[in-house]
């Protein structure tokens, strides 16, 4: 497959065939992803909670994020690489912003950051883009950085004048030169308005059937994540009881002395070695 770049997340759009982006937190999650032949790896900031078990987001380092996005890279091929700058390394202002983006480059290896900001953080999306020539992809709606200052991880643009926000924030992230933008957690009329509306693609998640293409959380789809599922996602496998009833299966042949089985999992001497040992 050839290598999934800037200019083929564009043809994909103009041509109107859906984008599909899969999150990937580590080396087997990445080499899985590929297999599955998506355009775009996610490694998202939702690693906080489905991969290091943290309550939310927030507490995600940069060292966090660049020690799994490397992993991630090494089982990439085709793929384009899109990694979250975390909470903290973006906010406070536009250099350090712009110095993380570019050690996210450089040391996490990723070939676009995503960044959850609106209208306000248009500057810095500019200042990464057309300064530092970092592709950007935005995060609006339900953004879980911020999740505690929108009182919880609720769905957005509910309102008109909320809806209308969403519409300022992405038109303000395509001015600044987002590649994509991701939609989270948002009516489906909302989503198709803002995917109309632009000239660039739109990842929905929980956005919809009229975005411009999807992201879920592998963790999620997969059944690995246990403590809740969101409403906007569907569960493809339960890979999180199978491997439970696996690592089940080999305790108790453990404790009975079934495994290992002798000439199967084993190694032997060579036979004149093994007479004279014994
Ligand atoms: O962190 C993440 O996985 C994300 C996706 C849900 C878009 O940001
Ligand atoms: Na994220």
């Amino acid at each position: 497959r050839p290598k999934v770049t800037t200019q083929t997340i564009k043809k994909l759009y103009t041509d109107g065939k859906p984008i599909a982006m899969m999150t990937a937190y580590d080396y087997p999650t990445a080499v899985a992803c590929e297999r599955a032949g998506v355009d775009m790896v996610l490694v998202g900031d939702s690693l906080a909670m489905v991969a290091l078990g943290h309550e939310n987001t927030s507490e995600v380092t940069m060292d966090d994020m660049i020690h799994h996005s490397k992993a991630v890279s090494r089982g990439m091929r085709s793929a384009f690489l899109v990694t979250d700058l975390p909470f903290g390394s973006y906010q406070s202002d536009e250099t350090s912003a712009v110095n993380n983006a570019i050690r996210m480059i450089k040391e996490g290896r990723a070939e676009a950051l995503k960044l959850e900001v609106g209208h306000r953080g248009a500057p810095k999306v500019d200042a990464i883009v057309n300064g530092a020539g970092i592709p950007v992809v935005g995060h609006i709606g339900l953004t879980p950085q911020s999740a505690v200052a929108l009182g919880g991880f609720r769905v957005q643009g509910k309102s008109v004048r909320n809806a209308q926000a969403l519409v300022d924030d992405a038109l303000a992230l395509q001015d600044a030169g987002c590649l994509a933008i991701v939609l989270e957690a948002m009516p489906s009329l909302v989503a198709e308005t803002i995917t109309k509306l632009l000239r660039i693609p739109t990842i929905g998640i929980g956005a919809g059937s009229s975005t411009s293409g999807q992201v879920l959380v592998l963790s999620d789809m997969v059944g690995v994540f246990d403590r809740f599922t969101p409403k906007f996602c569907q569960n493809y496998a339960d890979l999180g009881p199978r491997m439970a009833a696996a690592i089940g299966e080999y305790n108790k042949s453990v404790r009975a002395g079934t495994f290992p089985i002798e000439g199967v999992h084993t190694y032997a001497m060579p036979a004149t070695a093994e007479e004279n040992w014994r």
